[in-house]
C-alpha cells in the first residue's frame, strides 16, 4: 500500500523573505485559509521574533487554523525560541522549528563557533523547545555541505534532546538528485534511533533542482518535503509545491507515495498567492502557467482531438483548472459567476458576492467577454471583504 508523505508549506515564511514578497496579516490569513483548504500537513507561519507584525501573524493564523498543524521559526536561541512559543501555544496543533547551521563555512563566518559549542547549543536548543512544546522540529542549515560525521552527531543528539523531525535542508541549492538521494539513504543507514523522528528535506532551487532533489529524498525514505506554492522563496526560490504532488499523482507507478494535498485547489491557491504577493509566474511554469495546459501546434490539438493522454498528462480540472478557458458573459449566472471567482482565489460573503454579481452584470452589458483579469480588477475596484 502507498505510504503517506506530510507536506510542509512555508510560502508564508521562506516564501515570504524572497525579495518583495511580503504580505500583511489578513494577507497571510487569507493565505494560510487557502492553504488549509489545499490540505497542507504544516503551515510554517512565519518567523515570530523576526517582527512584532511577523508575531501576530503567526499567532493570528495559530489560533485561526484547525486542521494543520502551524509551526514558527526560532533561531537556536532561548528568546527566538520563547517567542516562536508565545505565538503557536494556541493552535490546535503547535510546532516550533529551531535551527543552527552546521556546515564548516557557516560556523567559522557566520557562527564563529566550534562544532562541539554548535553540538552542545543544539542538544540544550531542543531540550528547551521540548519543555514548552512537545512537536519540535530540528534544522541543520546548509545540511547538503556539513561533513557527514557531524551531521550524524548532531541528528542522533537532537533526537535524543526530543526533536521529533530531523530537517535536512540545502539551504543554497547546492545538491543534486543523486548526492541527496544518498545522503537521505546514509542518514537513514548511520543515524542512531532515526526512526524515532520524521526526516524532512528542504530545497532551494538555485541550480534548478529543488524539486528534483526533493523527490529524490522522497525515494530515499524522507517523510515531510518542506515547499512552497509557485515555488517563492529566498534568491531563486524553494522546491514548488504543484510540482511535487503532481508528480507524486501522476507517477504513482515510480514513487508509491500519497499526500493529503487537495489537488483541485492548487490553481486557486497558485493565484492567491500571485495576488497578495505581486510575484507573477512565468507562462510555462509548470502545473500552473498559463501556458500548462495549452495546445497550439496542429499536430498537437489533431492528437488531443484523437485521445486527449497523446499530449496530457494529468488532466486540468485535476489542478482546480476548468478544462475550457471558460469566458463569463452577460448570460452567465451567479453559480458560474462564483465558481469562477472561487477558482481565482477569491471568497466572497453571500452579500458582498450579490453586490458584485450586479457589478459584473453591469459590466458584461458594456463588454462582450468578460475575463479572469476583468473579474480581479472588479474585485480589486469594488475592494469587497474576503469571506472568513
Ligand atoms: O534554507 C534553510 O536552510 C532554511 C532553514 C531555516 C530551514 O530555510
Ligand atoms: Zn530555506
Amino acid at each position: 500500500m502507498a505510504k503517506h508523505i506530510k507536506i510542509f508549506d512555508t510560502t508564508l515564511r521562506d516564501g515570504e523573505q524572497s525579495p518583495g514578497c511580503s504580505m500583511n496579516l489578513q494577507e497571510k490569513l487569507e493565505l494560510a485559509r487557502q492553504l488549509e483548504r489545499l490540505k497542507v500537513d504544516v503551515i510554517e507561519a512565519g518567523f515570530a521574533i523576526a517582527s512584532p507584525g511577523d508575531f501576530a501573524a503567526v499567532k493570528a493564523v495559530a489560533e485561526t487554523i484547525k486542521n494543520c498543524k502551524v509551526a514558527s521559526l526560532a533561531r537556536a536561541l532561548p528568546e527566538d525560541i520563547k517567542r516562536a512559543y508565545e505565538a503557536v501555544k494556541h493552535a490546535e496543533s503547535p510546532r516550533i522549528h529551531t535551527f543552527i547551521a552546521t556546515s564548516p563555512i557557516h560556523m567559522k563566518y557566520k557562527l564563529k563557533a566550534t562544532e562541539e559549542e554548535v553540538l552542545e547549543r543544539s542538544i540544550a536548543m531542543v531540550k528547551y523547545a521540548k519543555s514548552l512544546c512537545s512537536d519540535v522540529e530540528f534544522s541543520a542549515e546548509d545540511a547538503s555541505r556539513t561533513e557527514a560525521a557531524f551531521l550524524y552527531k548532531v541528528l542522533e543528539a537532537v533526537i535524543e534532546a526530543g526533536a521529533t523531525v530531523v530537517n535536512i535542508p540545502d539551504t543554497v541549492g547546492y545538491t543534486t538528485p543523486d548526492e541527496y538521494y544518498n545522503l537521505i539513504l546514509n542518514i537513514r543507514n548511520n543515524v542512531k534511533n532515526i526512526d524515532k523522528a520524521e526526516i524532512s528535506v528542504h530545497c532551494h532551487n538555485d541550480l534548478g533542482l529543488a524539486v528534483a532533489n526533493t523527490l529524490a529524498a522522497a525515494r530515499a525514505g524522507a517523510t515531510q518535503l518542506e515547499c512552497t506554492i509557485n515555488g517563492i522563496g529566498e534568491r531563486a526560490g524553494n522546491a514548488a509545491l504543484e510540482e511535487i504532488a503532481m508528480t507524486l499523482n501522476t507517477r504513482k507507478d515510480l514513487y508509491d507515495l500519497t499526500t493529503n494535498i487537495e489537488t483541485t485547489e492548487i490553481y486557486p491557491t497558485s493565484r492567491l498567492v500571485t495576488k497578495l504577493t505581486g510575484m507573477k509566474i512565468q507562462h510555462n511554469k509548470a502545473i500552473v502557467g498559463d501556458n500548462a495546459f495549452a495546445h497550439e501546434s496542429g499536430i498537437h490539438q489533431h492528437g488531443m482531438l484523437a485521445h486527449k493522454n497523446t499530449y496530457e498528462i494529468m488532466t486540468p480540472e485535476s489542478v482546480g483548472l476548468t478544462n475550457n478557458k471558460l469566458v463569463l458573459g452577460k448570460h452567465s449566472g451567479r453559480h458560474a459567476f462564483e465558481e469562477r471567482l472561487n477558482l481565482l482565489g477569491y471568497h466572497l460573503s453571500k452579500d458582498d458576492l450579490n453586490k458584485l454579481f450586479l457589478e459584473f452584470k453591469v459590466l458584461a452589458d458594456k463588454k462582450k467577454m468578460i475575463y479572469d483579469k476583468d473579474l480581479e480588477a472588479l474585485v480589486e475596484e469594488k475592494s469587497v471583504r474576503i469571506k472568513e
